[in-house]
């Protein structure tokens, strides 16, 4: 459903048609609504509201077959969140209808509730219209028109801001959509360039550059893959008086097939989502710039295909990494520890962030440990983990620290070079990769890295989310900026 929103100052409801929405307490009690009704449509509404049983979240009554009243129930000062999930109930609901036009008497809201909070409700309107049928020969028509009848001015400011997180949101959903054969590497480095346009600074790293850089971890990954490979920054500045720095980072692993450690056929398509960390960089970054935040932050993204080949990389291979240290690739599949271990590297060094955060769909263990209920969180530094934590409480985008220790570390020592891309012994499969990737982080710069694998996507549809792509952490990050660095 796509929900077109516009606002207009109310008057009167008899001049309204179709759906109409009002706030009520947890009660669903409408005393407040008697100025909005006339005296018989008020006694109709309360003999229609005494027959229904269930007084929770969403009741609607057929006032008269040119009407229908929806009322809204929401708790005294609810958390921002559930407000979003109740207008998340609104569209899931109106589109089960068919609905095409929907006036909500924004006022009301102000039963149980701050004014403003009609934006956390728009907001959770539209995240939940959110549908990806760039390849269907039948498009989304179903056009739901949403008029917010107010006797208040639209806030532009907390309107544009809430727009400006959903563009962003969406642009990630997009990306983690596409199949791997339209969003390869070339294709992906080519619409960060677009980015310019809303005030990103773009640079493009290509393949030869990088070999030039000794950037080989990175691109060893994509030696088998007839497309390119690329490490990508996008800069927003929106402090120029602060040198502080925010740095993110992203595994762009285009599609996964595990490479000549090849992968089972069974679920292999689900790897064509295994870039979702570098796109929730990307998604971030454009909310940012969009919203015009007051920060300075930078994102990183690696870009790669990983296939097998006649020029692929063979499990046995020793590379040398951007930070100078030697890798043993002992499965070819455990490629997005190799791309990050550059990618971090390389920003920790060019742009001296005051933190470090990547996102990555790593390993298949955090899946078992977490499932879709929580994204690994590793960090060397408590107080940037309990910021990230507490961001991912507020937006419920959860995330959950998981150790790190030098005895897991030692396991990814290895015989023939300074360290090898996978454990053979000890389990903890995602720790181990989070200790790799720890050891790229050269200058004891704050980092946390965030293992997303069970989070970038899902088969059902979530609170905020239809099904698909998730979007997952670009919402907790900008409430992480927002928060503390804004
Ligand atoms: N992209 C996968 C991890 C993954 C698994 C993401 C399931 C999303 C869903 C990653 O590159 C990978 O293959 N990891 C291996 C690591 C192993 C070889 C040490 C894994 O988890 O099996
Ligand atoms: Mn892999
Ligand atoms: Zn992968």
């Amino acid at each position: 459903m796509i929900v077109k929103d516009t606002f207009s100052k109310f008057t009167n409801i008899s001049k309204l048609y179709g759906c109409i929405a009002f706030f009520t307490n947890e009660k669903s009690e409408i005393a407040h609504l008697k100025k909005y009704l006339s005296s018989s449509d008020y006694k109709n509404l309360n003999v229609l509201l005494k027959n229904k049983n269930t007084k929770k979240g969403l009741l609607s009554f057929d006032l008269n077959p040119n009407q229908k009243i929806i009322l809204i129930s929401s708790k005294k000062n609810q958390k921002t969140n559930e407000t979003e999930k109740s207008g998340a109930k609104l569209t899931d609901f109106l589109s089960g209808e068919g609905a095409k036009l929907i006036h909500i008497v924004s006022d009301t809201i102000s039963v149980n509730l701050k004014s403003d909070a009609i934006y956390e409700f728009l907001h959770g309107m539209r995240l939940k219209s959110y549908s990806f049928d760039r390849y269907k020969s039948k498009k989304e028509s179903n056009i739901l028109k949403v008029n917010i009848a107010s006797s208040k001015k639209l806030n532009k400011k907390i309107y544009d801001k809430y727009k400006a997180i959903e563009l962003g949101v969406n642009y990630t959903k997009d990306l983690v959509s596409e199949p791997g054969n339209i969003l390869h590497p070339d294709e992906y480095a080519k619409r960060l360039i677009q980015l310019k346009k809303i005030g990103l600074r773009v640079s493009v790293y290509n393949e030869k550059q990088l070999k030039k850089m000794g950037c080989n971890a990175l691109v060893g990954v994509g030696q088998g893959s007839i497309r390119g490979s690329y490490l990508v920054t996008l800069e927003w500045r929106g402090n120029k008086s602060n040198s502080k720095t925010l740095a993110f980072v992203g595994k762009g692993v285009c599609f996964d097939t595990g490479g000549i450690s090849l992968k089972p056929a069974r679920f292999m398509e689900d790897m064509t989502y295994d870039m979702a960390g570098s796109a929730v960089v990307v998604g971030l970054m454009k909310n940012l710039a969009l919203r015009k935040s007051k920060v300075n932050a930078v994102g990183v993204v690696g870009l790669v295909e990983n296939m097998p080949g006649g020029n692929a990389q063979r499990p046995g291979d020793i590379v040398k990494s951007y930070s100078g240290k030697t890798i043993e690739v002992l499965n070819t599949d455990a490629e997005g520890r190799l791309v990050l271990a550059d990618a971090i590297t390389f920003t920790e060094k060019k742009f001296k962030p005051n933190l470090i955060v990547d996102l990555a769909t790593l390993t298949g263990a955090i899946v078992v440990a977490l499932g879709s209920e929580y994204a690994g969180l590793f960090s060397n530094n408590d107080n940037l983990s309990k910021q990230i934590h507490e961001a991912g409480e507020k937006v419920e985008e959860k995330a959950w620290r998981l150790p790190l220790h030098s005895n897991y570390d030692k396991l990814m020592n290895s015989k023939n070079a300074d360290m090898q891309n996978i454990n053979y012994v000890g389990g903890a499969g995602s720790t181990t990769a989070a200790q790799f990737l720890q050891r790229f982080i050269l200058n004891k710069t704050p980092w946390a890295h965030l293992d997303i694998a069970g989070m970038a996507f899902s088969k059902y549809a979530g609170a905020l989310n239809s099904s698909g792509a998730t979007g997952y952490g670009v919402r907790l990050l900008n409430k992480f900026v927002e928060d503390n660095y804004e």
